[in-house]
């Protein structure tokens, strides 16, 4: 997979941090976005020290006008990361309605925010290797699954699954990749605060090698583990009853009721 142009957003914190580090290196340009600027900036130091061009951009994924304004603005775009989003752990004020909108805003529209200026940039640039531009965004195997006590994570993390599958499925035709990258649990700030078990979990790095390793292989849906996607698909054929419980269990030491 030939990369010149890659752009990450998240990628102050967690999986886009551990992205833009595997990816950086010499000749290759890095747009990076976050909003912790100081973060950003430390890890376009280090993507700098290993040789990377690098520009960083303090931007809300959820500002649709400006995102547009700074994806459409770039050249060409190799490979697109939309990492960038936000649980009930990594919210202040977890409690209110607020909270059930501004998960799915950040998750789905945030992703819709990078992934569809950059399908435009995409569009403009020649045809390289049969591919003219690669684009994930990341879900999660929790998109899988109805858990009682994550209804809009789940809820904006399996729109993102459908939306990434299904609009690959027309844009392959103007060779352009997408990808949904359906993680399990991944060691970062985000899972930091959960005091469950976190069955199968890897930390940020591995999560970052699976995730490059699926879309070099054009990848359209990248699952880790493998195992535990697949039993969340075996727990969300079962009725609904039997399987509320079980994702309430655990849960109940954080004392929060994510709707
Ligand atoms: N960790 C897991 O187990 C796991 C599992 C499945 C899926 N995921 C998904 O993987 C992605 C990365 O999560 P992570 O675990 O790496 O969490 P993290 O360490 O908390 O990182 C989240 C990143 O998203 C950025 N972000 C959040 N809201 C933003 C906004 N409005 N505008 C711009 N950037 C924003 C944060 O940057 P700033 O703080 O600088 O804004 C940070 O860089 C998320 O979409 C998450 O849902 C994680």
């Amino acid at each position: 997979m030939k990369l010149n142009s890659i752009l990450i957003t998240g990628a102050s914190s967690g999986i886009g941090k551990a992205c833009a580090l595997r990816i950086a290196r010499p000749s290759r340009h890095l747009y990076l976005n976050g909003r912790n600027q100081n973060a950003l900036m430390e890890i376009a130091s280090q993507c700098i020290t290993k040789g990377a061009s690098v520009k960083t951009k303090n931007q809300d994924v959820n500002d649709r006008q400006s995102m547009n304004d700074w994806i459409t603005a770039i050249d060409s775009l190799d490979l697109v990361l939309a990492c960038a989003g936000v649980s009930e752990n990594t919210l202040s004020a977890p409690k209110s309605d607020d909270f059930i909108y501004d998960i799915i805003q950040t998750n789905l529209y945030g992703v819709l925010n990078t992934v569809l200026p950059s399908i435009s940039v995409m569009k403009r640039q020649p045809i390289k290797q049969d591919v003219r531009g690669r684009i994930a965004a990341i879900s999660s195997i929790a998109g899988f699954i109805s858990s009682a006590s994550a209804a809009s994570y789940c809820a904006s993390k399996a729109a993102v699954d459908r939306l990434m599958i299904a609009m690959g499925g027309s844009l392959k035709n103007e060779n352009i990749l997408l990808s949904s990258i359906c993680c399990g649990f991944v060691k970062t700030p985000m899972t930091s605060k959960n005091s469950f078990f976190m069955p199968g979990m890897v930390d940020a790095d591995q999560a970052a090698y699976l995730i490059l390793k699926g879309i070099a292989r054009g990848k359209r849906r990248i699952t880790f583990p493998l195992w535990l996607g697949s039993i969340a698909r075996f727990l969300d054929l079962l009725p609904p009853n039997w399987t509320d419980g079980l994702y309430l269990q655990g849960r109940k030491s954080q004392s929060k009721s994510f709707r």
